[in-house]
C-alpha cells in the first residue's frame, strides 16, 4: 500500500483527489491537509510515501512547504500540483524539493501512474543507499579486548569540531578516569590532531606502521607518540598524497589493535560517508555526532541518522552532540531534537578565543584552561561517556571511576 497524503486548500478539491484514488488498490489516501502549515504537521505524524500538495494555497503555500517537509520527511517525496504549468512555477517547485509537477485538471490514470513512479524511484533510491552501505564488511574483533571502548567523532560537515572534541574529549577522559587513551586521526588527507598537541607527523605517523606492512601490536605499537597530556596519539599522514596508502582495512585492524592494548580509543573521523569512516563507525561502541545549530549541518545529521537506522547501529551508540550550542540564530535545541527526532545528548559552549589560542599554543584546552566552560562542557561529555560505559559492564572495579575524584 501507498500510502498518500493530499494537501489543498479547497475542500472540494480534496475529495475529487480522494476520489479519484479511490479505485487503485495498493494506493490508500492516509490523510489530508488543507494549507501548508497543517500539511507539514500531518506529514510528520503519518510519514507518508507520498505527498501530493498544490502550490498555490493562501498562508504558507505549496513552495514554502514542500521546503520544509522535504528537509525534516526526505523519504516522503512530494508532487506538486498547479492549475498553471509555468516555468517559473515548475522551477520553484523542483528547488523546493518536489519530485514531480502535475498540471490540474488531470485524470485519474495520470494521477496514480505520477504517485506510483515517485513512489517507485523513492523505493529504489534507499535500496540503493543501503546497498552502499552493506558493502563494508563487518570487522573482524580480536580476542582480549574486554571492555575497551572505540569511540568515534563524526560529523557530516567539516569545521563542525570533531578534531577539537575528539582531542580534549581524549584527554579530559584520560585525565578524569586515568585510564588508558589513544587519540586515532583517522583523518588521512588532512589530518589537525598534529598541530593541536603540536607534535609533527613527519617523525612519526601512520604511515610508519604501512610501510612496516600489515599491523601487529607490534607495529602499531612503535608509531604511537605517547604525549606530554598522558594520552597516546596516532597521527595521520604529514601529506594527503599519504592517505592513498591506507585502506579501510588497514585502518581498521589499526583500531582493533589499539582497542587491545587501551580502555578507550578516540577516533576523529573525516566528513563523509566512505569505506574508511564506514568501517570505523562499524567497529566503533559510541560515534558521537557533532552537529551546530545551523540549518544543512542538522539536515546532515539527519540523514546521517537514518543511515545509522539502516545499517542498524543501535541507537544508544549514537550520540548527539550540539557544538558551539549558545551560538542559535533562531534555532532552538528543541528545534533540533524535533528535526531529527532524537533527543540532544550533551551540549559544549561556544568559545572562539579560547578555541584559536588552545591551536596555536598546541595546548589542549581541557588542559591549559581547566576553569573555562568549555572544559567544563567537554569534561560533562567525557563523564557521559566513560561513566555510561563503567556503568553498562556493571564492573564494580569501574563503577564510580568519576566518583572517587
Ligand atoms: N566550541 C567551540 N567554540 C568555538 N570555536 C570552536 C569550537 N569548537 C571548534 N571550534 C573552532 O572551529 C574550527 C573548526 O574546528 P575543528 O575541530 O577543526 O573542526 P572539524 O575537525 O570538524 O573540521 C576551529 O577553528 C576550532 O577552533
Ligand atoms: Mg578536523
Amino acid at each position: 500500500m501507498i500510502k498518500v497524503l493530499i494537501v489543498d486548500d479547497i475542500p472540494e478539491t480534496r475529495d475529487h483527489l480522494t476520489k479519484l484514488l479511490g479505485l487503485e488498490r495498493e494506493i490508500d489516501v492516509a490523510g489530508t491537509a488543507g494549507s501548508g502549515e497543517e500539511a507539514i504537521q500531518v506529514a510528520m505524524d503519518l510519514r507518508p510515501d507520498v505527498i501530493v500538495m498544490d502550490i498555490n494555497m493562501p498562508g504558507m503555500d505549496g513552495v514554502a512547504a514542500a521546503e520544509i517537509i522535504s528537509q525534516r520527511l526526505p523519504t516522503s517525496p512530494i508532487i506538486m500540483m498547479s492549475v498553471h504549468g509555468e516555468a517559473e512555477q515548475l522551477k520553484r517547485a523542483i528547488s523546493a524539493g518536489a519530485r514531480e509537477f502535475l498540471v490540474k485538471p488531470f485524470s485519474g490514470d495520470e494521477f496514480s501512474e505520477s504517485i506510483r513512479r515517485v513512489y517507485e524511484r523513492e523505493v529504489s533510491r534507499r535500496v540503493q543507499l543501503a546497498g552502499e552501505i552493506a558493502q563494508t564488511p563487518a570487522p573482524t574483533k580480536l580476542s582480549d579486548e574486554g571492555d575497551h571502548q572505540v569511540i568515534a567523532v563524526f560529523s557530516p560537515k567539516g569545521g563542525a569540531g570533531r578534531t577539537t572534541i575528539a582531542t580534549n574529549l581524549a584527554v579530559a577522559i584520560h585525565r578524569e578516569t586515568g585510564a588508558r587513551v589513544c587519540l586515532v586521526d583517522a583523518n588521512l588527507q588532512f589530518g589537525d590532531i598534529g598541530v593541536l598537541l603540536n607534535l609533527n607527523p613527519k617523525n612519526q605517523s601512520i604511515i610508519d606502521a604501512v610501510e612496516r606492512g600489515e599491523p601487529d601490536g607490534e607495529v602499531v605499537d612503535s608509531v604511537v607518540i605517547d604525549h606530554s597530556t598522558g594520552i597516546r596519539v596516532l597521527l595521520a599522514p604529514p601529506a594527503p598524497e599519504g592517505a592513498d596508502l591506507v585502506t579501510p582495512a588497514y585502518l581498521r585492524k589499526i583500531v582493533e589493535h589499539l582497542r587491545a592494548t587501551h580502555d578507550f580509543v578516540i577516533v576523529d573521523l573525516p566528513a563523509g560517508l566512505t569505506d574508511h569512516t564506514l568501517g570505523v563507525m562499524d567497529l566503533a561502541d559510541t560515534i558521537v555526532v557533532l552537529t551546530a545549530l545551523e540549518i544543512t549541518t542538522i539536515k546532515n545529521v539527519r540523514l546521517f541518522l537514518e543511515v545509522a537506522d539502516q545499517l542498524e547501529y543501535n541507537r544508544a551508540k549514537v550520540r548527539l552532540v550540539v557544538n558551539r550550542a549558545d551560538t542559535a540564530q533562531g534555532i532552538r535545541i528543541a528545534d533540533v531534537e524535533a528535526s531529527v527526532r532524537r533527543p540532544i545528548d550533551a551540549t559544549i559552549v561556544s568559545d572562539g578565543r579560547l578555541s584559536v589560542l588552545a591551536v596555536n599554543r598546541g595546548v589542549p584546552f581541557v588542559v591549559s584552561h581547566p576553569e573555562s566552560v568549555l572544559t567544563r562542557d567537554v569534561m560533562s561529555l567525557a563523564k557521559l561517556l566513560a561513566g555510561e560505559t563503567a556503568a553498562a559492564q556493571d564492573k564494580p572495579n569501574k563503577r564510580g571511576l568519576f566518583a572517587r575524584r
